[in-house]
Protein backbone atom coordinates (compact mmCIF):
# COMPACT_ATOMS: atom_id res chain seq x y z
CA UNK A 1 0.00 0.00 0.00
CA UNK A 2 1.49 3.34 -0.72
CA UNK A 3 0.51 5.94 1.42
CA UNK A 4 0.67 9.93 0.85
CA UNK A 5 0.14 12.06 4.64
CA UNK A 6 -0.62 15.69 3.53
CA UNK A 7 1.33 18.37 5.74
CA UNK A 8 4.75 18.77 7.36
CA UNK A 9 4.27 19.17 10.97
CA UNK A 10 4.72 16.97 14.05
CA UNK A 11 1.41 15.27 13.97
CA UNK A 12 2.63 14.14 9.96
CA UNK A 13 6.15 12.83 11.45
CA UNK A 14 3.97 11.14 13.71
CA UNK A 15 1.70 10.03 11.44
CA UNK A 16 4.08 8.89 8.91
CA UNK A 17 6.16 6.87 11.88
CA UNK A 18 3.10 4.73 13.07
CA UNK A 19 2.15 4.25 9.52
CA UNK A 20 5.40 2.77 8.15
CA UNK A 21 4.94 0.43 11.10
CA UNK A 22 2.50 -1.05 9.19
CA UNK A 23 2.99 -4.50 7.53
CA UNK A 24 1.02 -3.41 4.75
CA UNK A 25 2.82 -0.14 3.79
CA UNK A 26 5.00 -0.35 1.60
CA UNK A 27 5.91 3.33 0.32
CA UNK A 28 5.59 6.30 1.94
CA UNK A 29 5.45 9.74 0.99
CA UNK A 30 4.75 13.50 2.69
CA UNK A 31 3.82 16.91 1.21
CA UNK A 32 5.67 19.19 1.78
CA UNK A 33 7.32 16.96 4.58
CA UNK A 34 9.83 18.72 6.91
CA UNK A 35 13.55 17.78 7.33
CA UNK A 36 12.85 14.83 9.70
CA UNK A 37 11.20 12.61 7.34
CA UNK A 38 13.51 12.52 3.97
CA UNK A 39 15.44 9.50 5.57
CA UNK A 40 12.60 7.24 5.25
CA UNK A 41 9.75 9.13 2.99
CA UNK A 42 9.43 10.91 -0.47
CA UNK A 43 8.77 14.33 0.49
CA UNK A 44 7.76 16.43 -2.59
CA UNK A 45 7.65 20.15 -2.07
CA UNK A 46 3.83 20.81 -2.52
CA UNK A 47 1.74 22.75 -0.91
CA UNK A 48 -1.03 21.62 1.58
CA UNK A 49 -3.72 23.77 0.17
CA UNK A 50 -2.44 23.10 -3.51
CA UNK A 51 -5.67 20.70 -4.15
CA UNK A 52 -5.18 20.35 -7.99
CA UNK A 53 -1.11 19.45 -7.62
CA UNK A 54 -1.87 16.90 -4.62
CA UNK A 55 -4.33 15.59 -7.19
CA UNK A 56 -2.17 14.90 -10.03
CA UNK A 57 0.45 14.14 -7.62
CA UNK A 58 -1.45 10.77 -5.86
CA UNK A 59 -2.80 9.79 -9.52
CA UNK A 60 0.86 9.78 -10.81
CA UNK A 61 2.04 8.29 -8.12
CA UNK A 62 -1.00 5.24 -7.33
CA UNK A 63 -1.18 6.70 -3.99
CA UNK A 64 -3.18 3.81 -2.38
CA UNK A 65 -4.46 6.28 0.53
CA UNK A 66 -4.02 9.60 1.39
CA UNK A 67 -4.30 11.10 5.08
CA UNK A 68 -4.86 14.70 5.59
CA UNK A 69 -3.00 16.25 8.48
CA UNK A 70 -4.01 20.54 8.86
CA UNK A 71 -6.98 21.53 9.03
CA UNK A 72 -6.09 24.20 6.24
CA UNK A 73 -6.06 21.04 3.61
CA UNK A 74 -9.36 20.67 4.44
CA UNK A 75 -11.12 23.81 4.64
CA UNK A 76 -9.30 24.07 1.13
CA UNK A 77 -11.26 21.31 -0.47
CA UNK A 78 -8.87 18.49 -0.38
CA UNK A 79 -10.79 15.59 0.36
CA UNK A 80 -13.65 16.72 -2.19
CA UNK A 81 -11.40 16.96 -4.85
CA UNK A 82 -9.64 13.79 -4.11
CA UNK A 83 -13.20 11.91 -4.00
CA UNK A 84 -14.25 13.54 -7.56
CA UNK A 85 -11.50 11.31 -8.71
CA UNK A 86 -12.00 8.15 -6.82
CA UNK A 87 -8.88 8.57 -4.97
CA UNK A 88 -9.15 6.91 -1.14
CA UNK A 89 -8.92 9.78 1.39
CA UNK A 90 -8.86 10.01 4.86
CA UNK A 91 -10.69 13.15 6.10
CA UNK A 92 -14.21 14.80 6.12
CA UNK A 93 -15.30 16.42 3.32
CA UNK A 94 -14.85 20.49 3.39
CA UNK A 95 -18.60 20.94 4.17
CA UNK A 96 -18.62 18.65 7.33
CA UNK A 97 -14.51 20.22 8.20
CA UNK A 98 -16.46 23.46 9.11
CA UNK A 99 -16.84 21.85 12.39
CA UNK A 100 -13.89 23.20 13.03
CA UNK A 101 -13.51 25.97 10.13
CA UNK A 102 -16.20 28.12 12.08
CA UNK A 103 -16.80 28.05 15.68
CA UNK A 104 -20.33 29.58 14.97
CA UNK A 105 -21.33 26.78 13.23
CA UNK A 106 -20.06 24.09 15.65
CA UNK A 107 -21.74 25.75 18.13
CA UNK A 108 -25.28 25.86 16.12
CA UNK A 109 -24.54 22.27 16.14
CA UNK A 110 -24.37 21.43 19.44
CA UNK A 111 -27.01 23.42 20.59
CA UNK A 112 -29.61 21.95 18.49
CA UNK A 113 -27.89 17.84 19.33
CA UNK A 114 -27.60 19.08 22.85
CA UNK A 115 -24.09 18.85 23.22
CA UNK A 116 -23.01 20.50 26.57
CA UNK A 117 -20.78 23.46 25.79
CA UNK A 118 -20.24 27.09 27.22
CA UNK A 119 -22.74 30.09 26.96
CA UNK A 120 -21.60 32.01 23.49
CA UNK A 121 -22.54 34.92 21.23
CA UNK A 122 -21.30 35.52 18.13
CA UNK A 123 -20.84 39.05 16.33
CA UNK A 124 -19.78 40.69 13.54
CA UNK A 125 -20.04 44.42 14.95
CA UNK A 126 -17.19 45.02 16.97
CA UNK A 127 -19.66 47.56 19.15
CA UNK A 128 -21.96 44.99 20.16
CA UNK A 129 -19.39 42.31 21.00
CA UNK A 130 -18.11 44.87 23.74
CA UNK A 131 -21.46 45.79 24.85
CA UNK A 132 -22.23 42.10 25.39
CA UNK A 133 -18.74 42.02 27.07
CA UNK A 134 -19.63 44.53 29.37
CA UNK A 135 -22.50 42.76 30.50
CA UNK A 136 -21.64 39.69 31.23
CA UNK A 137 -18.20 40.58 32.77
CA UNK A 138 -14.86 39.01 32.93
CA UNK A 139 -13.09 36.63 32.97
CA UNK A 140 -14.39 35.64 29.32
CA UNK A 141 -12.98 34.27 25.95
CA UNK A 142 -13.15 35.99 22.86
CA UNK A 143 -12.16 33.74 20.01
CA UNK A 144 -11.49 34.74 15.73
CA UNK A 145 -14.93 32.83 14.18
CA UNK A 146 -12.39 31.01 11.29
CA UNK A 147 -9.07 29.46 11.47
CA UNK A 148 -6.37 31.12 13.05
CA UNK A 149 -3.59 28.29 13.92
CA UNK A 150 -4.84 27.89 17.68
CA UNK A 151 -4.14 31.07 18.28
CA UNK A 152 -7.06 33.02 17.85
CA UNK A 153 -8.84 32.59 21.10
CA UNK A 154 -8.15 34.95 24.03
CA UNK A 155 -9.02 34.34 27.22
CA UNK A 156 -9.31 37.98 29.11
CA UNK A 157 -9.07 37.62 32.65
CA UNK A 158 -10.00 41.75 32.78
CA UNK A 159 -12.97 43.43 30.87
CA UNK A 160 -9.81 45.52 29.43
CA UNK A 161 -8.19 42.56 28.21
CA UNK A 162 -11.33 41.34 26.45
CA UNK A 163 -12.13 44.76 24.74
CA UNK A 164 -8.16 44.98 23.53
CA UNK A 165 -8.46 41.45 22.25
CA UNK A 166 -11.97 42.79 20.56
CA UNK A 167 -9.91 45.42 18.61
CA UNK A 168 -6.87 43.54 17.66
CA UNK A 169 -9.43 40.72 15.80
CA UNK A 170 -11.87 43.13 14.35
CA UNK A 171 -10.42 45.91 13.49
CA UNK A 172 -6.48 45.14 13.64
CA UNK A 173 -7.22 42.13 12.16
CA UNK A 174 -4.46 40.68 13.81
CA UNK A 175 -5.64 37.01 12.14
CA UNK A 176 -6.68 38.90 8.84
CA UNK A 177 -10.21 37.10 7.73
CA UNK A 178 -10.64 34.95 10.92
CA UNK A 179 -11.76 38.08 12.45
CA UNK A 180 -14.63 38.88 10.58
CA UNK A 181 -16.70 37.26 12.80
CA UNK A 182 -15.90 36.69 16.44
CA UNK A 183 -17.60 34.29 19.19
CA UNK A 184 -17.81 35.68 22.83
CA UNK A 185 -17.91 32.79 25.22
CA UNK A 186 -18.81 31.44 28.66
CA UNK A 187 -15.21 30.96 31.07
CA UNK A 188 -15.08 27.59 31.54
CA UNK A 189 -13.09 26.65 34.61
CA UNK A 190 -11.79 22.74 35.05
CA UNK A 191 -9.61 20.81 33.92
CA UNK A 192 -8.25 20.09 30.14
CA UNK A 193 -8.89 17.32 28.03
CA UNK A 194 -8.89 16.24 24.51
CA UNK A 195 -10.16 13.37 23.54
CA UNK A 196 -10.00 12.65 19.23
CA UNK A 197 -12.02 9.86 18.14
CA UNK A 198 -12.03 7.81 14.51
CA UNK A 199 -15.46 8.57 12.86
CA UNK A 200 -17.07 6.54 9.53
CA UNK A 201 -20.41 8.00 9.70
CA UNK A 202 -22.41 5.92 12.04
CA UNK A 203 -19.26 4.49 14.63
CA UNK A 204 -17.12 6.41 17.01
CA UNK A 205 -14.24 4.82 18.04
CA UNK A 206 -12.60 6.73 20.98
CA UNK A 207 -8.82 6.90 21.26
CA UNK A 208 -7.16 7.42 24.64
CA UNK A 209 -7.36 10.89 26.06
CA UNK A 210 -4.76 13.27 26.00
CA UNK A 211 -3.46 16.89 27.51
CA UNK A 212 -2.45 19.94 25.61
CA UNK A 213 -0.34 22.78 27.39
CA UNK A 214 -1.30 25.46 24.83
CA UNK A 215 0.14 28.89 27.01
CA UNK A 216 3.52 29.62 26.15
CA UNK A 217 5.26 29.23 29.75
CA UNK A 218 5.22 27.15 32.51
CA UNK A 219 2.10 27.38 34.80
CA UNK A 220 0.13 28.38 31.55
CA UNK A 221 1.51 31.76 31.80
CA UNK A 222 1.63 33.83 28.83
CA UNK A 223 -0.17 33.94 25.30
CA UNK A 224 -1.39 30.61 23.80
CA UNK A 225 0.27 28.52 21.23
CA UNK A 226 -0.86 25.75 18.58
CA UNK A 227 -0.05 23.49 21.71
CA UNK A 228 3.68 23.00 23.95
CA UNK A 229 3.52 19.23 25.15
CA UNK A 230 0.84 16.37 26.00
CA UNK A 231 1.16 13.59 27.39
CA UNK A 232 -1.41 10.42 27.60
CA UNK A 233 -2.93 8.90 29.59
CA UNK A 234 -4.77 11.50 31.59
CA UNK A 235 -5.20 10.17 35.04
CA UNK A 236 -6.88 13.29 36.49
CA UNK A 237 -9.90 12.31 34.73
CA UNK A 238 -11.61 8.99 35.12
CA UNK A 239 -12.52 6.30 32.62
CA UNK A 240 -16.25 6.75 33.50
CA UNK A 241 -15.95 10.13 32.23
CA UNK A 242 -14.77 9.55 29.33
CA UNK A 243 -17.39 7.16 28.36
CA UNK A 244 -19.53 9.53 29.34
CA UNK A 245 -17.83 11.96 26.74
CA UNK A 246 -18.20 9.71 23.68
CA UNK A 247 -21.65 9.14 24.93
CA UNK A 248 -22.57 12.52 25.21
CA UNK A 249 -20.64 14.72 22.99
CA UNK A 250 -18.57 12.59 20.23
CA UNK A 251 -21.58 10.17 19.45
CA UNK A 252 -24.29 12.73 19.32
CA UNK A 253 -22.42 14.88 17.25
CA UNK A 254 -21.10 13.07 14.93
CA UNK A 255 -24.81 11.27 14.35
CA UNK A 256 -26.35 14.78 14.50
CA UNK A 257 -24.11 15.12 11.58
CA UNK A 258 -25.01 12.67 9.70
CA UNK A 259 -28.70 13.94 9.98
CA UNK A 260 -27.70 17.05 8.75
CA UNK A 261 -26.09 14.88 5.79
CA UNK A 262 -23.05 16.09 6.60
CA UNK A 263 -21.53 12.27 7.06
CA UNK A 264 -18.46 12.95 8.75
CA UNK A 265 -15.10 10.25 8.12
CA UNK A 266 -11.85 11.10 10.13
CA UNK A 267 -11.05 12.36 13.19
CA UNK A 268 -13.54 13.76 15.12
CA UNK A 269 -11.56 15.73 18.06
CA UNK A 270 -12.98 17.12 21.42
CA UNK A 271 -11.34 19.95 23.04
CA UNK A 272 -12.90 19.94 26.22
CA UNK A 273 -13.17 21.34 29.78
CA UNK A 274 -13.96 19.15 32.96
CA UNK A 275 -16.21 21.62 35.09
CA UNK A 276 -18.37 21.03 37.72
CA UNK A 277 -21.43 20.73 36.16
CA UNK A 278 -19.54 17.93 33.83
CA UNK A 279 -17.63 17.67 30.65
CA UNK A 280 -18.06 20.92 27.89
CA UNK A 281 -16.89 21.64 24.71
CA UNK A 282 -14.44 24.37 24.06
CA UNK A 283 -13.60 23.36 20.84
CA UNK A 284 -14.06 20.28 17.43
CA UNK A 285 -11.26 19.86 15.42
CA UNK A 286 -11.77 17.94 12.35
CA UNK A 287 -8.25 15.90 12.27
CA UNK A 288 -5.91 15.07 14.24
CA UNK A 289 -4.20 17.25 17.50
CA UNK A 290 -1.11 18.65 17.37
CA UNK A 291 0.79 17.67 19.92
CA UNK A 292 -1.91 15.19 21.25
CA UNK A 293 -1.10 12.48 17.88
CA UNK A 294 2.26 12.67 19.13
CA UNK A 295 1.94 11.29 22.44
CA UNK A 296 -1.37 8.89 21.38
CA UNK A 297 0.02 7.23 18.56
CA UNK A 298 2.96 6.14 20.35
CA UNK A 299 0.53 4.02 22.46
CA UNK A 300 -1.74 2.31 19.67
CA UNK A 301 -0.78 -1.26 19.85
CA UNK A 302 -3.30 -1.75 16.65
CA UNK A 303 -2.23 -1.03 12.55
CA UNK A 304 -2.86 2.55 12.06
CA UNK A 305 -3.27 2.04 8.13
CA UNK A 306 -5.74 -0.51 8.86
CA UNK A 307 -7.75 1.66 10.79
CA UNK A 308 -7.80 4.65 8.33
CA UNK A 309 -8.77 1.97 5.33
CA UNK A 310 -11.46 0.90 7.80
CA UNK A 311 -12.40 4.47 8.25
CA UNK A 312 -12.74 5.73 4.62
CA UNK A 313 -14.38 2.38 3.66
CA UNK A 314 -17.28 2.88 5.93
CA UNK A 315 -16.63 -0.22 8.03
CA UNK A 316 -14.95 1.13 11.42
CA UNK A 317 -17.42 -1.47 13.29
CA UNK A 318 -15.46 -4.53 12.02
CA UNK A 319 -12.18 -3.27 13.25
CA UNK A 320 -10.81 -3.95 16.72
CA UNK A 321 -8.03 -0.98 18.42
CA UNK A 322 -6.06 -1.89 20.94
CA UNK A 323 -3.88 0.26 23.47
CA UNK A 324 -0.72 0.40 25.08
CA UNK A 325 -0.82 0.66 28.94
CA UNK A 326 2.13 2.72 28.84
CA UNK A 327 2.10 6.32 29.39
CA UNK A 328 3.65 8.93 26.62
CA UNK A 329 4.81 12.30 26.81
CA UNK A 330 6.09 14.97 23.85
CA UNK A 331 7.79 18.25 24.88
CA UNK A 332 7.84 20.73 22.50
CA UNK A 333 10.95 22.69 21.51
CA UNK A 334 10.06 26.03 20.15
CA UNK A 335 12.26 28.79 18.41
CA UNK A 336 12.97 32.08 19.73
CA UNK A 337 9.64 34.20 19.42
CA UNK A 338 7.14 31.39 19.06
CA UNK A 339 4.31 32.45 19.44
CA UNK A 340 4.67 35.72 17.52
CA UNK A 341 7.46 36.28 14.58
CA UNK A 342 10.29 33.85 14.95
CA UNK A 343 13.87 33.23 13.96
CA UNK A 344 14.26 30.63 11.90
CA UNK A 345 17.53 29.17 10.06
CA UNK A 346 19.28 28.02 13.43
CA UNK A 347 21.55 24.87 13.79
CA UNK A 348 20.38 22.14 15.14
CA UNK A 349 22.08 19.69 17.18
CA UNK A 350 22.58 16.70 19.18
CA UNK A 351 18.78 15.04 18.10
CA UNK A 352 18.98 11.43 19.74
CA UNK A 353 18.40 8.84 17.53
CA UNK A 354 14.82 7.19 17.57
CA UNK A 355 14.98 4.43 20.15
CA UNK A 356 11.78 2.20 20.97
CA UNK A 357 10.92 4.53 23.86
CA UNK A 358 11.96 7.59 22.26
CA UNK A 359 11.09 9.66 19.18
CA UNK A 360 12.03 13.46 18.05
CA UNK A 361 8.91 14.44 16.12
CA UNK A 362 10.60 17.04 13.80
CA UNK A 363 7.69 19.89 12.82
CA UNK A 364 9.50 23.42 11.76
CA UNK A 365 13.02 21.64 10.17
CA UNK A 366 14.11 21.33 7.06
CA UNK A 367 17.89 20.65 5.46
CA UNK A 368 20.12 22.95 4.29
CA UNK A 369 22.84 21.10 2.55
CA UNK A 370 22.33 18.44 4.60
CA UNK A 371 22.54 19.92 7.67
CA UNK A 372 19.39 20.39 10.20
CA UNK A 373 17.80 23.66 10.52
CA UNK A 374 15.09 25.13 12.13
CA UNK A 375 12.30 26.42 10.13
CA UNK A 376 9.30 26.88 12.01
CA UNK A 377 7.65 27.97 15.26
CA UNK A 378 7.53 24.63 16.79
CA UNK A 379 10.71 23.09 16.15
CA UNK A 380 10.52 19.03 17.41
CA UNK A 381 8.47 17.27 19.42
CA UNK A 382 10.57 14.78 21.65
CA UNK A 383 8.53 12.38 22.76
CA UNK A 384 9.01 9.08 25.27
CA UNK A 385 7.27 6.44 26.23
CA UNK A 386 7.47 4.85 29.37
CA UNK A 387 5.96 2.59 32.46
CA UNK A 388 4.25 5.77 34.05
CA UNK A 389 4.07 9.59 33.32
CA UNK A 390 6.92 9.66 35.60
CA UNK A 391 9.31 7.80 33.87
CA UNK A 392 7.94 8.90 30.78
CA UNK A 393 8.55 12.75 31.93
CA UNK A 394 11.94 12.09 32.65
CA UNK A 395 12.77 10.19 29.55
CA UNK A 396 11.47 13.06 27.10
CA UNK A 397 13.28 15.55 29.60
CA UNK A 398 16.39 13.88 29.12
CA UNK A 399 16.59 13.71 25.20
CA UNK A 400 15.34 17.86 24.90
CA UNK A 401 18.73 18.71 27.27
CA UNK A 402 20.81 16.82 24.70
CA UNK A 403 19.08 19.04 21.99
CA UNK A 404 20.66 22.27 21.02
CA UNK A 405 19.70 25.58 18.72
CA UNK A 406 20.05 28.62 19.53
CA UNK A 407 17.47 30.34 21.36
CA UNK A 408 15.40 27.38 21.89
CA UNK A 409 12.59 27.18 24.10
CA UNK A 410 10.75 24.73 25.87
CA UNK A 411 8.40 24.53 28.70
CA UNK A 412 10.13 22.65 31.92
CA UNK A 413 6.19 21.58 33.20
CA UNK A 414 4.68 19.04 30.53
CA UNK A 415 2.86 16.56 32.12
CA UNK A 416 3.34 18.09 35.84
CA UNK A 417 -0.51 17.61 36.75
CA UNK A 418 -0.41 14.20 35.66
CA UNK A 419 2.19 13.39 37.61
CA UNK A 420 1.22 14.71 40.46
CA UNK A 421 -3.00 13.34 40.67
CA UNK A 422 -1.18 9.72 40.62
CA UNK A 423 0.53 10.43 43.35
CA UNK A 424 -2.50 11.44 45.41
P1 LIG B 1 -9.35 26.71 21.40
O1 LIG B 1 -8.47 27.13 20.26
O2 LIG B 1 -10.79 27.05 21.23
O3 LIG B 1 -9.08 25.31 21.83
O4 LIG B 1 -8.85 27.55 22.65
C1 LIG B 1 -7.51 27.54 23.05
C2 LIG B 1 -7.42 27.41 24.53
O5 LIG B 1 -8.06 28.52 25.17
C3 LIG B 1 -8.12 26.19 25.08
O6 LIG B 1 -7.32 25.07 25.01
C4 LIG B 1 -8.39 26.62 26.51
O7 LIG B 1 -7.27 26.46 27.32
C5 LIG B 1 -8.68 28.08 26.36
N1 LIG B 1 -10.14 28.28 26.25
C6 LIG B 1 -10.88 28.29 25.13
N2 LIG B 1 -12.18 28.48 25.40
C7 LIG B 1 -12.27 28.59 26.74
C8 LIG B 1 -13.36 28.81 27.65
N3 LIG B 1 -14.61 28.96 27.23
N4 LIG B 1 -13.07 28.87 28.96
C9 LIG B 1 -11.80 28.73 29.41
N5 LIG B 1 -10.75 28.54 28.62
C10 LIG B 1 -10.96 28.46 27.29
N1 LIG C 1 -3.27 20.89 20.09
C1 LIG C 1 -4.49 21.46 19.70
C2 LIG C 1 -4.84 21.31 18.31
O1 LIG C 1 -4.34 20.48 17.59
O2 LIG C 1 -5.68 22.06 17.84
Amino acid sequence: MRVLVIGGGGREHALLWKLMQSPRVTKVYCTPGNGGMGAHAVTPPISSTDVESLVRFARENQIDLTVVGPEASLMAGVVDAFEREGLAVFGPRKSAARVEGSKRFAKELMEKYGVPTGRYRAFTDPEAAIRYIREQGAPIVVKADGLAAGKGVIVARTLDEAEKAVEDLMRSRTFGKAGEEIVVEEYLEGEEISLMAFVDGETVRPMVPAQDHKPVFDGDRGPNTGGMGAYSPVPQISEERIRQIVQEILEPMARGMEQEGLRYRGVLYAGLMMTDAGPKVIEFNARFGDPETQVVLPRLDSDLAEILSAVTEGRLQEISIRWKPESSLCVVMASEGYPGDVVKGKKIRGVPAATGETMVFHAGTSREEGALITAGGRVLGVTALGADLQSAREAAYRSVESIEFEGAHYRKDIGARGVKARQT
